[in-house]
């Protein structure tokens, strides 16, 4: 194998630590399949003074400055937040560099500027870990599932909130408690609002759905409402009747896109009802398809930087084509 991809990485947190680590330990395959010996050749941190327990060669603290380096053939943005995320996307796919990112937030507000910037400069920009972290959507949804006219989406985009409605449900303890036993068991962040207040399935949904429509979504169009404070007795009553109580992101394609995140009651036979603890799941009613669910791991290290590493092996194989696989065109 004879030409050398070099990859930067912006951001050494969870999926990033797991990103480095699947880069490394699975080296050759990945190689082989991309077709291109693929090398981490540099690594972006907020702190050099930290021991991050790499080669300290690798480090730098100007994320910026990595992503615009010519010599980078593929940067990987697994920072988060909006900036100086988006100002490091848009500096590599400027310089028809492969941008690769996890980033919801950011590509759910900014996808159609971020896609026509990729398109305008012949670059590939890959995102399937920011929908479903470790199970496969966006790729087949654009691909395998292309032909389809798309009707209705329902998905259990977030691990953390399923999670605590399966606890409630099965153990009878309160919202309180199950917050509380998911933030020390590392399920729930400090502050949970982007998880119990609907706003990681609303990001999520909201790429779906400019994806589909092929028009930028505004999350500010969606109505939201998430799971803090839901009552014990309100799951109760709805098993009672045979109905399931799950934090729902829907997308219905009618004349408008109508979008919502919100608790709803499902009944026990839909494939969503039997969805239970940190796993995910996307149900797709489209014609002439029918109805498929797809679930798997919507989160975590592993899952999402396999979804990660696995747009790093396309981009390359792309790139030794001398082609892109570019994301359906969004309008602003
Ligand atoms: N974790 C998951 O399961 C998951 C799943 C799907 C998608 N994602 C997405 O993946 C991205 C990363 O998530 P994560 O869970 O890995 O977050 P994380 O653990 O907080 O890691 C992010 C890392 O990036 C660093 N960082 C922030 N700004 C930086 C800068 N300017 N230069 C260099 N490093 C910088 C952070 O440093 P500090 O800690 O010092 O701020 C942190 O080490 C997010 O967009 C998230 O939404 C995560």
């Amino acid at each position: 194998m004879s030409s050398k991809v070099r990859v930067g990485l912006l951001g050494l947190g969870t999926v990033g630590r797991s990103v480095f680590d699947t880069l490394s330990a699975n080296h050759e395959l990945i190689s082989a399949r991309a077709g291109a010996d693929v090398e981490v050749a540099a690594v972006a941190v907020k702190s050099l003074d930290h021991d991050w327990g790499i080669d300290r060669s690798l480090l730098t603290d100007d994320a910026l400055g990595l992503a615009s380096d010519p010599s980078i053939d593929v940067v990987v943005e697994v920072m988060g937040g909006e900036n100086p995320a988006g100002d490091c996307i848009r500096a590599s796919l400027s310089r028809g560099a492969s941008a690769v990112s996890a980033n919801k937030e950011l590509i759910a507000k900014q996808i159609a500027s971020l896609v026509s910037l990729a398109q305008e400069n012949g670059a590939d920009f890959r995102f399937e870990a920011a929908v479903g972290g470790g199970i496969p959507i966006l790729q087949p949804l654009q691909h395998q599932l292309g032909s389809n006219r798309f009707i209705e989406l329902k998905g259990i985009l977030n691990g953390t909130t399923n999670h605590i409605l399966t606890e409630m449900r099965t153990r009878g303890i309160s919202f309180d408690e199950a917050l509380d036993e998911a933030q020390d068991l590392g399920y729930a962040e400090a502050d949970p609002t982007a998880d119990v207040d609907g706003w990681d399935a609303l990001y999520k949904i909201t790429i779906l759905s400019s994806l589909i429509t092929g028009q930028q979504v505004s999350i500010d169009s969606a109505s939201l409402n998430g799971i803090r404070g839901i009552a014990l007795a309100e799951i109760e009553a709805a098993e009672a009747k045979g109905e399931r109580l799950k934090l729902i992101a829907s997308a219905q394609f009618g004349d408008a896109p109508e979008i919502s995140v919100s608790v709803q009651s499902l009944p026990h036979e839909h494939p969503l009802a039997a969805i239970s603890g940190a796993t995910n799941a996307l149900w797709i009613q489209a014609d002439p398809l029918g109805e498929v669910t797809l679930s798997g791991p919507g989160a975590g290290g592993g899952p999402t930087a396999a979804a990660v590493v696995g747009d790093i092996v396309e981009a390359v194989r792309c790139r030794n084509m001398g082609t892109v696989s570019p994301p359906w065109p969004i309008s602003s």
